[in-house]
């Protein structure tokens, strides 16, 4: 094989592999809860993975466990990896071997995060001019005039009229819906090869939500960036997602395209997920809760036990039982469940290369 094809099939390799997650706070007496269990998450270059669920499903924790940002105490990273690639001709790594230092050069820089509560990531006491040119400076080579262009152009990427004033303007002088573009601003100047959306337009209007959600299209070829985009809003995930993971209790408990996920739901939840789907038009800021005994469908692959719905899960074994893992029960698709007796099958990890086609 030459060089040649090997990077290209190198570039074919995901640009992050999450595996066998867990995180976990302090609970009741000695006991820690697992806000995060088992998860494992694939991304490829220019994906977007939606991770979906209701409040709770530990979907926050997932990604700011990437980032290495979750306070520890109370936080426990319990076991996992975190595999990360951001370009085919460095070595895959584990992010949760990289000390302080190193996740600093990781984070924003190849790893940007836009948060759910936008005032956690404004300073109140600088402009945002000052915020997003020190980030710029801070992660791309650039002098101080190319900074200043880099922001005005970021402000006006995300809808932002008269950019070069607002720069002057302080955090509380502008409105959530102003803010949270800020946000989103600082970190797409800042060119990451995967942006961690947790939440990115719930504090926004229609119009503004498809602006921002075609912006970020745009940049996923541009830039060749990736996006895991964590929403409540099946809409959204609809028309931005290329693969979806529907998390519930801490766990993965379907992982396939978004076309699988909606015409061909397995798991109990997602079904039950999916029929709770609102009206088009109707806007929601929650996931329903998903009531239990949620149908398993009749024609749910032989060889395989699947649990159905419950909204309590057993705080010992957790979610599905404790032998339940995602197995990829019909070619590319994963569901949290166990294997029936003599079925020889094994857990995988679930990722798919897969990008739909858009009309842009
Ligand atoms: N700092 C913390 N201390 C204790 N428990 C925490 C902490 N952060 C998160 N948790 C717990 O972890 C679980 C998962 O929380 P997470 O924020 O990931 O949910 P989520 O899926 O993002 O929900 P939402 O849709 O409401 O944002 C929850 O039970 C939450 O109470
Ligand atoms: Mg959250």
């Amino acid at each position: 094989m030459s060089n040649d094809t090997a990077k290209n099939q190198n570039q074919l390799d995901p640009i992050m592999q999450i595996e066998q997650l867990s995180v976990s706070f302090p609970g009741q007496g000695k006991k820690r809860n697992f806000a995060v269990n088992n998860v494992n998450l694939t991304i490829y270059p220019r994906q977007t993975l939606a991770v979906v669920g209701e409040s709770g499903s530990g979907k926050s924790v997932s990604a700011m466990s990437i980032l290495q940002i979750i306070p520890t105490p109370p936080g426990k990273y319990e076991h996992g990896k975190i595999l990360w690639q951001p370009d085919p001709n460095v070595p895959v790594e584990n992010l949760l071997d990289y000390n302080e230092k190193q996740m600093q050069t990781v984070r924003g820089n190849q790893i940007a995060m836009i948060f759910q509560e936008p005032m956690t990531s404004l300073n109140p006491v600088y402009t945002i001019g000052e915020q997003i040119i020190e980030a710029v400076r801070l992660h791309r080579t650039v002098d101080r005039a190319q900074s200043i262009e880099i922001a005005i152009k970021a402000l006006s990427d995300v809808g932002i009229a008269d950019p070069a004033s607002r720069l002057k303007e302080y955090p509380h002088q502008l409105s959530g819906g102003m803010r949270q573009r800020v946000m989103i601003a600082m970190a797409l100047a800042c060119e990451p090869k995967l942006l961690l959306a947790d939440e990115p337009t719930t504090a926004l209007d229609v119009t503004i939500q498809a602006q921002i959600l075609e912006l970020l299209r745009h940049l996923q070829d541009t830039q060749d960036m990736s996006i895991m985009l964590i929403t409540h809003d099946l809409g959204v995930v609809a028309e931005n997602a290329d693969v979806v993971a529907v998390m519930y209790a801490g766990r993965v408990l379907e992982f396939a395209t978004v076309e699988n996920i909606f015409e061909r739901p397995l798991h109990p939840y997602t079904r039950g997920l999916l029929k709770s789907m609102p009206v088009l038009g109707q806007s929601v800021h929650r996931l329903p809760t998903v009531v239990d005994g949620a149908t398993i469908p009749e024609d749910f692959p032989a060889g395989y036990h699947v649990e159905p719905h419950v909204t309590t899960p057993d705080p010992e074994i957790g979610y599905g039982g404790k032998d339940a893992r995602l197995y990829e029960v019909e070619p590319e698709h994963w569901v949290l469940c166990t294997p029936a007796s003599g079925n020889p099958i094994q857990p995988s990890q679930p990722g798919l290369r897969y990008r739909r086609v858009m009309a842009r």
